[in-house]
């Protein structure tokens, strides 16, 4: 395992879409231990393959309740609204207030291959949306919260003050 070094803002492979991954062999895997090895040491709780400079759809994620691996991941259930502050490992020391959605179901392949469904809210839904976005050649900085969804949520939710 090793720890890979991790593409920053500018760098224009992040603007890329990955490609699907076909084959989970040694290589593939051992990407995937890298990844892993590579967020936590960086103290992330996700990363896209991407961010370490290899166009392939897998991610890691982990919001402190273990491990998460996803490869080919797709949304296929999502709901609610959230708004947070939301920061990336290669957007070091930049944050912005993102609206995602509270809820969201995925679709992915596990590291055998198996095609598995995982659940996530709050912090594990919105890790989930921005580490899929990646993949896409999407930052969060493209999906800052524009004013008036702000001022919407913040007259729908006056419990949270903003
Ligand atoms: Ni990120």
């Amino acid at each position: 395992m090793a720890i890979r070094n991790i593409r920053k803002k500018g760098d224009p492979i992040l603007k890329l879409k990955s490609r699907p991954v076909e084959r989970f062999d040694e290589r593939f895997l051992t990407l995937l231990d890298d990844m892993r090895e590579t967020m936590y040491h960086a103290d992330g709780c996700g990363l896209a393959a991407v961010q370490v400079g290899v166009l392939k759809r897998a991610v890691v994620i982990d919001v402190g309740d273990g491990l998460i691996e996803l490869i080919n991941p797709e949304i296929v259930e999502k709901r609610g609204e959230q708004l947070e502050a939301e920061g990336c490992l290669s957007l070091p020391g930049e944050q912005g207030i993102t609206l995602r959605p509270q809820y969201v179901k995925v679709r992915a392949q596990d590291r055998t291959g198996t095609v598995r469904e995982w659940e996530g809210e709050n912090l594990l839904a919105r890790a989930m949306c921005h580490e899929i976005d990646h993949l896409d050649g999407i930052l969060y900085t493209q999906r800052l919260a524009p004013k008036e969804a702000l001022e919407r949520f913040q007259k729908e939710h006056p419990e949270m003050e903003r």
